[in-house]
């Protein structure tokens, strides 16, 4: 899917907002190596970068590379893909927030962060999880039939089975509900758009129709709040 950077930073800067909480978690230190997977416009990777950590920012679209690269010209981006990228070096940490659940089928992913990771390494990831925008999927079902869901929200034992296959220690697991609340400016009609395109195309009429589904579940008093689940996981690679 080809990602418009700039609606995607002046509607839909939450995505990075909620994710500053996650820097926390990964606790980086100066002179440490990280990867950001799945980096995008690469503001949180500049939020760890400001932490003294190398940070190198990896992400499959060439759009948002090209504009983490024109915002933060000091750090290291990279367009690769989840399942295949290979570094120069391993890393200590890998950070990834609101990306992995566009990265289809999971294991070659999770296969690709335990290479890139140095033995004891940690991982600090945060995702769409089970139950992940429901009414979204609920509302394509109906107004298209069948379609292909592009994204993929695991469970925290689906998730931490596969981690552990990988030869990472899973130290913290949890899925929890957070209700997002979007911008007046960027509303369903603009979130479809710019995330469901793989659903949706340009069908207009096959939005609108799945905006009027959703408004009952997701809008009150004019305020437009989606059904996020977030699954969110620390894990350590074995010695
Ligand atoms: C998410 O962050 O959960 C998400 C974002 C866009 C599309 C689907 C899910």
């Amino acid at each position: 899917m080809n990602w418009d950077a700039a609606r995607y930073q002046s509607g839909h800067n939450y995505v990075y907002q909620y994710g500053a909480d996650l820097i926390g978690m990964l606790a980086p230190q100066p002179g440490e190596r990280i990867l950001d997977l799945g980096c995008g416009t690469g503001q949180l990777t500049a939020e760890i970068a400001k932490t003294g950590a190398t940070v190198i920012g990896v992400d499959r679209s060439p759009e948002m590379i090209t504009e983490a690269s024109r915002q933060f010209p000091a750090i290291q981006f990279l367009v690769a893909d989840g399942a295949s990228f290979v570094l120069d070096r391993p890393v200590d940490a890998i950070f990834s927030n609101a990306a992995l659940h566009w990265m289809k089928p999971p294991q070659p992913v999770a296969a690709a962060m335990a290479r890139a990771l140095k033995p004891g390494g940690r991982l600090v990831i945060e995702f769409g999880g089970k139950g992940n925008v429901q009414s979204v999927l609920d509302a394509a079902r109906t107004v298209l039939g069948n379609f292909e869901n592009p994204w993929y929200y695991p469970s925290v034992a689906e998730y931490a089975s596969l981690l552990e296959a990988n030869g990472l220690e899973v130290t913290f697991a949890a899925l929890f509900p957070r209700p997002t609340e979007l911008k007046p400016n960027a509303g369903m009609d603009d979130w479809l758009r710019m995330f469901a395109t793989p659903i949706f195309g340009t069908r207009e009429d096959k939005i609108a129709e799945a905006v009027e589904y959703l408004r009952p579940k997701l809008c009150q008093d004019g305020v437009w709040r989606v059904d996020y689940r977030r699954l969110r996981i620390t894990a350590r690679k074995n010695n």
